[in-house]
């Protein structure tokens, strides 16, 4: 898809967020930057800043939390990111992991077959110039090489990992016999994966470095179908937990001709932003592929037996399998808003982020910098905050120029210290989307705050 459905509104008529906001709004507030600016830049690859951080490690210790400390089945693992090069070729990317592509003879653009407009494929022309496209497609395989050793002629090409779970069939066998899980079981990892792909773009959508979350769980094949349609719907609801815009999320299952050589059967959840409805997440039927080919590679033997019944059989898998970047991405979509003014002044830019996931969950601000009451009452109301929550501690501006600060970086609540705040040990707590103010004890306040702000 292009840019240029920006204007698209969506389905209850809020318009749809471009891109270009979320990474200008990225950059100016230090959420993301582009990696190795300085140099010019790397297409596909980003670092994150100050809130970026902050705002990535929320949302994953909320997966974490969701998807392993909440389920006694569940387990964790962090794989590294090199492993034995036989590991790909066992896992098929080897062979198949490519892109298929065409270039425009005119202005040498190149096009992924499997995005191209289905006329354009037909009549081999260019979707851009209108320029002829090359018949034949190229073939690109997407793993990125990496040598291990140091010694020229002696060293081991092997690959950066290409989807993070393949280190979870690799530890499969070692976390059953080093812990007490038995099947039906999953394993969880967060962890990096790297892709050499031809057309990166679209912000963190598409990139050559990216961060994934995976669950394998694996099952009984007689309990395959109740599973998947566990954690199909476990992993629908908890997007949906976390959105303003409930009503751009969906399923879309995947025709036979684009499953993954490792899938029998998925389903993607897809989010719809300027770019069309894309995918966020696969629930793959993974079956039997992966523990059976790396028993084949390896030599080893893989299968489970049933501890009750002494049934022997390699366990079946259900992965579910998102984007922690595709995440961060719609999130701030879903959440950028620019208010018009009601006295017509400038508009109010506000992320509506879920209070569980924005970087700074409260600001605390004097109403004045040179009024050392205020400014001592508003320091040990911060530094005690602190303690259990990201607290920013702000004096600079006029106390409405504050508000607009936080409001633009999703800072759910802001807590002014006045003068009567002095005297009667109260403050007033803003909320950033209904822009209320109550009144409260400084006492009450940490409870007040934690209640919303953690997640639960
Ligand atoms: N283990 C299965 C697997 O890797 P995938 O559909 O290729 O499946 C899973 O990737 C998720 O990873 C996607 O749904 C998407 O959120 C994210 N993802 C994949 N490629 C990406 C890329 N180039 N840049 C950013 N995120 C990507």
């Amino acid at each position: 898809m292009t840019q240029t459905e920006e204007t698209t509104p969506a389905t209850n008529d809020t318009p749809l967020v471009p891109i270009e906001k979320v990474v200008s709004l990225s950059k100016r507030r230090g959420f993301v930057y582009p990696n190795s600016e300085i140099y010019g830049g790397v297409a596909g690859i980003y670092d994150f800043g100050p809130l970026g951080v902050e705002m990535r490690n929320n949302i994953r210790r909320y997966w974490w939390w969701s998807m392993v400390q909440r389920h006694d089945n569940v387990v964790g693992i962090e794989g590294a990111n090199i492993t034995h090069p036989r590991v790909w070729e066992a896992s098929g990317h080897v062979e198949n992991f490519v892109d298929r592509l065409v270039d425009c003879k005119k202005c040498k653009r190149r096009f992924r077959i499997d995005h191209l407009p289905e006329e354009n494929l037909a009549e081999h022309k260019c979707p851009v110039c209108g320029g002829e496209l090359t018949t034949e497609p190229r073939v690109f395989n997407l793993l990125m090489e990496t040598y291990l050793g140091v010694v020229e002629g002696d060293r081991m090409k092997t690959y950066l990992r290409g989807e993070a779970c393949q280190n979870i069939y690799l530890d499969y066998d070692n976390v059953l016999k080093s812990s007490r899980v038995q099947v039906p079981f999953g394993i969880c990892q967060i962890g990096k994966a790297y892709r050499n792909e031809v057309t990166p773009g679209n912000f963190l959508f598409r990139q050559r470095e990216f961060e994934q979350w995976d669950l394998q769980f694996f099952v009984h094949p007689s309990e395959m179908d109740k599973w998947y349609e566990y954690w199909k719907q476990y992993r629908f609801d908890w997007y949906s937990g976390i959105l303003n815009h409930k009503d751009r999320l969906r399923f879309r299952e995947h025709a036979s001709d684009e499953l993954a050589h490792y899938a029998k059967k998925a389903f993607d959840i897809e989010y719809r932003t300027v770019l069309g409805w894309q995918e966020w997440e696969g629930i793959h039927w993974r079956q039997d592929w992966d523990l059976k080919r790396h028993s084949e590679y390896s030599g080893q033997d893989l299968s489970y037996t049933d501890p009750n019944t002494k049934e022997r059989y390699i366990p079946w898998i259900v992965e579910t399998s998102g984007g922690v970047d595709r995440t961060f991405l719609n999130l701030l979509l879903d959440a950028y808003e620019e208010e018009p003014d009601p006295a017509g002044k400038e508009p109010r830019t506000v992320l509506h982020l879920h209070p569980w996931l924005a970087p700074i969950k409260v600001a605390v601000l004097p109403l004045q910098k040179n009024k050392e009451e205020l400014v001592s009452t508003a320091r040990s109301i911060h530094e005690n905050l602190q303690r259990f929550m990201v607290s920013q501690y702000d004096d600079v501006a006029n106390i409405g120029r504050r508000y607009r600060r936080q409001d633009e970086i999703g800072t759910p609540f802001c807590v002014t210290v006045d003068f009567q705040s002095v005297e009667d040990q109260t403050v007033t707590v803003r909320e950033r989307d209904g822009m209320t103010q109550i009144r409260l004890p400084i006492s009450e306040l940490t409870m007040y705050l934690l209640d919303r702000v953690t997640w639960k």
